[in-house]
């Protein structure tokens, strides 16, 4: 399976912050925004990695990851001139896709959870069909809700309901077969002009090809899209890593445990960091094996 990361957008409910700059280039604690996603990517044990973002942008993501290999894993990146939706995502990433599956996460989006990772990494091995989450919320309104019958079967997903019909929302990540490609090409934009990813996800589900996941009370689910959300992420990632000395989006951490790289590599991608704590977090990583 191959993974895409979503990183352009217009960031405009952070403005003045994103006014200049990329959204997920933004601090979350001790690191950009971006090095979440791609650790949720990095552990359910995808390798390959398309990052898309602005014309203005991707320079700055290519100079901060680069090819990957540092990490082991191979990034590569592509343009999206215009904010023009989600689900475009797979147009403009089919010559990367090329024949296999496909999951997209959102640059803003950070997740954390024991049982979390446990299902991220069985739906890499998706062939068939589309996999979304539902994560139950107070508010709804904003996001993509998904119902679904006593049995987990989806009934319906709407994005951005007036009344909505569940508190359960889609979060930013999504595993597809690679139907996917076809589908995007052939879905039109919304009233507000963008290829919406609620349109993919109705399609699969009108082939009875839709699950639903439900990520349990445990799991972290934030979006960082405002001022507030940025802050609250910005704590929580403090608070985990310094009081229950659990990093979160630690994509060094990652690609170590996960037997990507070496102890002496890791040393090496520290020694870039020496004046700061995240230097002696990534030290203890290996004097704790
Ligand atoms: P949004 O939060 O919907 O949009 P945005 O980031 O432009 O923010 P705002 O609403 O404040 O103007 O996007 C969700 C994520 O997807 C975010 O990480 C940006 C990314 N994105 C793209 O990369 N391309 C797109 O066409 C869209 C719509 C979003």
């Amino acid at each position: 399976m191959k993974g895409i990361i979503l990183a352009g957008g217009l960031g405009t409910r952070l403005y003045p912050l994103t006014k200049s700059i990329s959204k997920q280039i933004l601090p979350v604690y001790d690191k950009p925004m971006i090095y979440y996603p791609l650790s949720v990517l990095m552990l359910a044990g995808i390798k390959e990695i398309l990052i898309i973002s602005t014309p203005r942008d991707l320079p700055m993501y290519e100079d901060l990851l680069q090819d990957g290999s540092q990490l082991g894993i191979k990034l590569s990146y592509e343009i999206q001139n215009k904010p023009k939706g989600l689900a475009q995502a797979f147009i403009l990433g089919e010559e990367f896709i090329g024949n296999d599956s496909v999951s997209l996460i959102l640059g803003d989006n950070i997740f954390y959870g024991f049982d979390f990772i446990n299902k991220i990494e069985k739906a890499s091995h998706l062939r068939d069909g589309a996999l979304i989450f539902g994560y139950e919320v107070d508010s709804p309104r904003e996001f993509g809700v998904v119902e679904f019958d006593e049995n987990y079967r989806v009934v319906s997903i709407e994005e951005k309901p007036k009344n909505p019909k569940s508190n359960y929302i889609v979060p930013g990540l999504y595993f597809y077969d690679n139907n996917v490609i076809e589908i995007a090409k052939n879905i039109n934009p919304s009233e507000r002009g963008e290829l919406e990813i609620t349109s993919i996800n109705n399609e699969y589900l009108a082939k009875g090809k839709l699950s639903v996941e439900l990520l349990s009370k445990d799991t972290i689910w934030l979006d960082t899209g405002n001022y507030n959300a940025l802050r609250k992420a910005s704590n929580l990632v403090y608070k985990m890593q310094t009081e229950k000395n659990i990093n979160i989006g630690c994509i060094e951490e990652v690609a170590y445990n996960k037997g990507y790289i070496n102890g002496d590599k890791l040393i090496k991608l520290a020694e870039s960091y020496k004046k700061t704590s995240y230097y002696n977090q990534l030290l203890k990583l290996i004097s704790n094996k």
